[in-house]
């Protein structure tokens, strides 16, 4: 196979040869038609402190020439130029074209749903016309965003487009990071955001219009939103609010609005060539690998953009085509650029940039790059058919990110990437068939396949008494909200009659996940509040610990020595203090394989929930060496989440006797330790079932703490009583909630 590759390699290589001269001449021309997002997204930042980190990142090595090279050009140019550049690319956008028409339908009307192409300059456009227009003299101009990526780097581009520095004028607002200022007028940010600023500020006043991006993405917040703003416009005649999508199916938002206009911007496309796989495609990771290799040695100009459906294949895919690159005598360059959501903000940054010297680009990307980012240049597109979803697993009782194929919309929009400067050509790692037959035409909403216990939290903070009757564009099932309200329920966040307990209340305050918020909250009477406030932070950033390539013997010897033999969390708490009693230093991160920017980013987290508490007036105490009380805190509020030992390293989960597994990372994993029983932070479904993030726990506390659902075993007839018992009671709960739900709903109806 790869003999193969290499001959034909050779081969490849001459005709590549014969387009250089080609090249060289269309270079000038590509230079100006491209975006010059590189000389402004990422590259100031990288001082010399930041550019050895990249440069410690073995992915990134040979990117590091690239930005290296992007640096000098930025300095070349004045600022004078850069700008006039901008300007040129702003009035060079389809959007541009329609703009007093735009403004005067947003003038006319309150709500307005938008439609247009990817990169017609929806997201970086409308908030600067609407602020050109004089709106922010009454407040500011929101945007939301599905995807915390596309957040911070259409604001920055956006900065650019304005001449201000990010974080003034312009800026943007994601969980745990606010890159705003009281100048701020145009702010980008997470729909979950504008979802937790409307528990503060029902009404939103401090917004003078607000623009939901991304619709067709039908995200759970965005969904959510949508219900809200409703309400808000029909009580604010002044706020404007505009809904944008990338594809057509906007009449069921302009329905769900009451029949507001869609405005269409007239799109600048070019045609994609679809090709298809002649026959089902086994390893989706090969066949990509296989398709761009064959794509960059014998086709035209132009850079290619692969769709994975996440991290881990990203990650194998770009060092497969590294390498068999390599195993290609005189292959010409290719910077191979991978794109997903836990990518650190600077990397992110290069998939804008322009490969210099007729470097091919090769981005591989997760469906982030289908509608929210906008690449310029792609002239291919290499689609594998898969995406990652958060789903709810009945079988596990929880969301699990799992694979999944597609949708035909899905399918379409990522072909699309390939027409957008120039005539391009798309290949699909699948069947005409498959495509026909397989994919649904389109993607489920989030709201109608995950765990809401979240929402259940907001809205009812927000004095949504029944949340049967909220108005949903598309309702979730019933049983999905009676589901999450359970699971509130056992946390003790909703009493019996469904109503928000002082628990619950609390836990609305910290914008973490419920039984995260629990954990902090329960933590001050059990005395260990600043211990979980440590591990609740590290809980919230990406990966701690970093395993490069070629070094995997040294940082796993050296990962181990931070690790507590009964508890992942424990870990994460010793390797705080220790960085801690080391002055926070970057140094001793680096010497111990420990992500320096993750680190800070869980100082950061930390200092935020602890200002909250603060507020809340919460106790502040350690529990000093007693580490027991800290796990006894966490398997008080994870105790739904726990597993009793089968075998060897296999576990069974507590309620439902599913099978599951620790996962190879965590410290209990060949350990030579064995725990009866634990609770875990996280599945992670593979082939099996694994548990991330896993605390050894006593099975009395277990019992003791989660009365409804554990007895232990060996204790005889009393404890089977008090089970059946608490079985009983659970049942009872389960079925007056359902009756308080039902009195609600029919009481509403004869309203
Ligand atoms: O939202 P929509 O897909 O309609 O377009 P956009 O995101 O506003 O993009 C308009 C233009 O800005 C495109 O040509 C992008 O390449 C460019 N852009 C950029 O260079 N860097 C960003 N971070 C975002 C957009
Ligand atoms: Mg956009």
């Amino acid at each position: 196979d790869m003999a193969m590759v290499s001959k034909k390699g050779s081969r490849l290589v001459k005709i590549h040869r014969e387009q250089a001269e080609r090249k060289k001449a269309q270079k000038k021309e590509w230079e100006l038609a491209g975006t010059k997002m590189g000389d402004i997204l990422g590259i100031k930042k990288q001082d010399d402190g930041e550019a050895k980190e990249m440069d410690d990142n073995m992915d990134y090595k040979e990117n590091q020439k690239f930005a290296d090279h992007m640096k000098v050009d930025q300095e070349q140019k004045s600022e004078f130029s850069k700008r006039k550049t901008l300007k040129q690319q702003r009035e060079f956008l389809p959007v541009f074209a329609v703009r007093q028409q735009l403004l005067n339908i947003v003038r006319d009307n309150s709500v307005i749903i938008i439609v247009g192409e990817t990169g017609s300059g929806k997201t970086t456009q409308l908030t600067q016309y609407l602020h050109e227009e004089g709106l922010t003299k009454y407040g500011m101009i929101g945007c939301t965003q599905p995807r915390r990526v596309a957040a911070m780097s259409v604001a920055k581009r956006v900065a650019d487009e304005t001449g201000t520095e990010l974080g003034e004028e312009v800026g943007y607002s994601i969980r745990f990071e606010d890159c705003t200022s009281e100048k701020t007028m145009i702010k980008y940010m997470t729909d979950g955001i504008l979802l937790r600023e409307s528990l503060r500020e029902p009404d939103l006043d401090h917004y003078s219009a607000i623009i939901m991006d991304e619709a067709h993405e039908r995200s759970l917040n965005t969904d959510v939103l949508f219900g809200l703003l409703r309400s808000v416009v029909s009580r604010r005649s002044d706020l404007k609010l505009i809904v944008t999508s990338a594809t057509m199916d906007s009449q069921k938002f302009a329905d769900f609005f009451g029949n507001v206009p869609v405005f269409k911007i007239p799109g600048r496309t070019f045609p994609v060539d679809v090709l298809y796989s002649k026959a089902t495609v086994e390893d989706y990771v090969d066949a990509a690998v296989k398709q761009s290799i064959q794509i960059h040695l014998t086709g035209n100009e132009g850079d290619m953009l692969i769709f994975m459906p996440g991290q881990e294949d990203i990650e194998v895919t770009c060092e497969q085509i590294k390498e068999r690159l390599a195993e290609v005598e005189d292959a010409p360059g290719l910077a191979v650029l991978p794109i997903y959501s836990q990518l650190p903000s600077d990397l992110q940054a290069k998939i804008f940039q322009k490969a210099p010297d007729g470097l091919r680009k090769c981005v591989v990307a997760t469906n982030i790059a289908e509608t929210s980012l906008t690449l310029d240049g792609i002239m291919y597109v290499v689609d594998s058919g898969y995406c990652k979803m958060k789903v709810f697993n009945p079988k596990i009782g929880m969301d699990a990110l799992q694979i999944f194929p597609v949708s035909q919309a899905n399918a379409n929009q990522r072909s699309g990437r390939a027409g957008r400067t120039g005539p391009g050509t798309c290949y699909r790692l699948y069947t005409d068939r498959q495509y026909r037959e397989d994919l649904l035409a389109t993607t489920v909403p989030e709201i109608q396949r995950t765990n809401l216990a979240n929402v259940v939290l907001l809205l009812k903070s927000l004095g949504v008494e029944n949340l049967l009757q909220f108005h949903f564009m598309d309702p979730p099932p019933e049983e999905n909200i009676l589901n999450s309200m359970y699971q509130l329920w056992i946390l003790g966040a909703l009493d019996n009659t469904g109503q928000l307990t002082r628990l619950g209340k609390k836990m609305v305050e910290f914008p973490l996940d419920p039984s995260l918020s629990k954990m902090l909250i329960i933590s001050e009477e059990m005395g260990c509040s600043l211990d979980i406030l440590i591990i609740v932070s590290m809980l919230s950033v990406p990966s701690i610990f970093f395993r490069p390539r070629g070094r995997e013997e040294d940082s796993d010897a050296a990962k181990e020595k931070f690790q507590v033999p009964e508890s992942d969390h424990l870990t994460y708490l010793n390797v705080y203090h220790q960085w801690k009693s080391n002055r926070y230093s970057g140094q001793w991160c680096a010497e111990h394989f420990i992500h320096v920017k993750a680190m800070r980013k869980v100082r950061e987290v930390r200092a935020q929930l602890k200002d909250i508490m603060e507020q809340q007036k919460m106790k502040l105490s350690s529990s000093g060496t007693d580490w027991d009380i800290i796990r006894k805190c966490i398997c008080a509020a994870f105790f739904h989440q726990a597993a009793r030992l089968k075998g060897i390293g296999e576990y069974v989960n507590t309620r439902t006797g599913v099978p599951m597994h620790l996962h190879p990372t965590s410290a209990l994993f060949g350990m030579g330790f064995t725990a009866d029983h634990i609770v875990y932070h996280e599945l992670v479904m593979t082939t099996k079932e694994y548990m991330q993030c896993v605390t050894a726990v006593d099975g009395y506390w277990l019992a003791e703490l989660g009365p409804m659902f554990f007895s232990v075993k060996e204790t005889g007839k009393s404890r089977g009583e008090k089970r059946k018992v608490a079985t009983e009671h659970l049942k009872t709960m389960e079925r007056e909630m359902k009756e308080a739900e039902e009195e609600l709903k029919r009481r509403k109806t004869f309203e």
